[in-house]
């Protein structure tokens, strides 16, 4: 069973979602400037299963924005009260595994902090804990004004190479051609929104022993952005954390190795739920 559905925010933002499969629900929120199509190997591995909602966030491939956020940056609370709303809306009153990838692991933070009581489990793909040094913020809002400026999405194109290991590039495989085709559909608002957003995110290192689920960091063995060793350390702070390298993989595990990846995504998954 496919079905694309929708969702209205409490602000009115209009979210489109994916919602696959029957059984226990597994919602998968993608990274940045991604949609919710880089999970499609997952979506496939996962629906025979279980329930799988993925879905757009807000500014993202399908989804609404709302008429401030470009400027004003989307915080990660934001993001992660419009995934409540996708659950509600999809009736979902169930805890529900969660997978997070990169930002969708920043808004996944904000998930099982604040909502604790929706969370069975928690996914964390190649993300981060810590929040950004001044610099790294500073280049968000740079790359944020550019693109609204330009009403581009150019200017992320700049990422691929850190999205993506050398030997995927090099290799020329298809996740390349498929992130790179993300990037270009994306929006300059929602870029913009969701720069702004990461750039004031929260560090929430000292609040990783309040997540009690059980919990996977899994990451790519070549991932530039946040590396294994950072997830290594984030699992161990994580009071029943796990931690999972996939081999032959940037950022971008779940395309560049999808059957190491999903391996791991579903064993955990079967042993939660
Ligand atoms: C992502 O993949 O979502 C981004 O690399 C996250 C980030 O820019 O910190």
């Amino acid at each position: 069973m496919t079905a694309a559905c929708q969702a209205t925010t409490s602000d009115g933002v209009e979210l489109a979602y994916a919602d696959i499969g029957t059984g226990p629900v597994v919602t998968l929120v993608h990274g940045f400037p991604l949609d919710r199509s880089m999970w499609d190997e997952q979506v496939a591995a996962l629906a025979g299963t279980y329930r799988v909602i993925a879905p757009d966030l807000r500014g993202f491939g399908q989804s609404g924005i709302g008429p401030d956020d470009a400027r004003n940056g989307v915080p990660m609370e934001r993001y992660a009260a419009d995934l409540v709303a996708v659950l509600d809306a999809a009736g979902v009153r169930e805890p529900v595994v969660l997978a997070g990838f990169s930002m969708g692991g920043y808004v996944a933070w904000q998930f099982a902090l604040r909502t604790p009581e929706r969370l069975r489990a928690l996914v964390l793909s190649d993300t981060r804990a810590a929040a950004d040094p001044p610099e790294a913020a500073a280049n968000r809002r740079a790359m944020a004004e550019r693109v609204l400026a330009e009403n581009s999405p150019a200017a992320a194109e700049g990422m691929i190479s850190k999205l993506l290991a050398p030997a995927t590039l090099a290799a020329g495989l298809p996740a390349v051609a498929r992130v790179t085709a993300m990037i270009r559909g994306a929006s300059p608002a929602g870029i913009a929104a969701a720069q702004i957003g990461m750039a004031v995110r929260p560090d929430v290192r000292d609040r990783l022993g309040e997540i009690v689920c059980p919990a996977l960091a899994i990451v790519g063995a070549e991932d530039a952005i946040s590396p294994p060793a950072e997830m290594r350390e984030l699992a161990a702070a994580l009071p029943q954390g796990r931690f999972v390298e996939v081999p032959m993989a940037g950022h971008m595990a779940p395309l560049e190795n999808p059957a190491a990846y999903n391996a791991a995504l579903l064993d955990f998954v079967g042993r939660a739920v």
